[in-house]
């Protein structure tokens, strides 16, 4: 039991990816706390109803945590920017200070963030920013296009993951690391069809065998939150079959 004694935070744990590392979490011996916007069908241990892209801190006492709440860049850029990114970011902040030493919290990026060295010095701009109500402005003044803002805050995601890692680990002993699932069937599949084009969903599958199964990323995910992974910090994982190799 890789999870024996922990107690994990999962938000987006109602659907697809999270739903199946809170499966996963519990197999493995450990204490699940689920946060969604929707209600839960598993058995959890805890159950926070709340929007991730409402600033409202929550209390718990986790410690270790999943950030597995998202939304496709087929919603307005706005929501995308506040769930994907400076809600999470927020609520990783609030429950930090109440994570034990040794904890770990894996974010859910994407392959599709795989350009964040391109954009590098905005995305550290933006990871400066570091209050919910700073990082809004920051891009009120640097506004994200709708077309790319999914890809952004993936991009993000990355970078702050990796910068912010550092801090935390050392003043902390908390380890952050991300992971960049390619496609993966979830509800949400769908909607990267539409985000993306059929031409470049066609370019893509062709550098696949087939999109994964929430398990192939879930195992990953509960490797990292593990005692197993306690030497690895601020890394980006790619769980994507080889699309990134190709
Ligand atoms: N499915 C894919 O192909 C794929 C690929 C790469 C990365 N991802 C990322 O993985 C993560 C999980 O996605 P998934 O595929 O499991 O999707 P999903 O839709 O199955 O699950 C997302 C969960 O997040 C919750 N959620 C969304 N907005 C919320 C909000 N404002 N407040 C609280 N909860 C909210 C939803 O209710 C849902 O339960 C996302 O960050 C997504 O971007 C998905």
């Amino acid at each position: 039991m890789k999870l024996h004694g922990k107690t994990i935070v999962i938000a987006g744990s109602s659907s697809g990816i999270g739903g199946e590392v809170a499966r996963l979490a519990r197999f493995e011996g450990a204490r699940v706390i689920g946060i969604d916007r929707n209600d839960t069908v598993l058995t959890l241990d805890g159950f926070v109803k709340m929007d991730l892209g409402d600033p409202a801190a929550i209390a718990a006492l986790p410690d270790r945590l999943v950030d597995a709440a998202g939304v496709s860049g087929t919603v307005n850029r706005k929501v995308v920017a506040r769930v994907n990114y400076l809600g999470l970011r927020h609520l990783t902040e609030a429950l930090v200070s109440s994570m034990l030493k040794g904890a770990s919290i894996v974010n859910i990026a994407s392959i599709l963030g795989a350009d964040w060295p391109h954009r590098l010095d905005a995305h550290k701009e933006l990871a400066a920013a570091a209050s919910f109500v700073l990082g809004k402005a920051w891009l009120h003044t640097n506004p994200v296009q709708q077309e790319n803002c999914y890809q952004y805050f993936k991009e993000a995601l990355i970078v702050w993951t990796k910068k912010r890692s550092l801090d935390l680990f050392m003043q902390d002993n908390i380890r952050m690391n991300s992971v960049a699932p390619g496609p993966v069937f979830t509800p949400i599949l769908g909607d990267f069809v539409s985000m993306l084009g059929q031409e470049r969903i066609d370019r893509d599958s062709a550098l696949m065998k087939r999109p994964a199964l929430p398990d192939e990323i879930a195992g990953p995910i509960v490797f990292l939150l593990s005692d197993d992974a306690r030497w690895i910090v601020g890394a980006n994982l790619p769980i994507d079959g080889g699309i990134e190799a190709g």
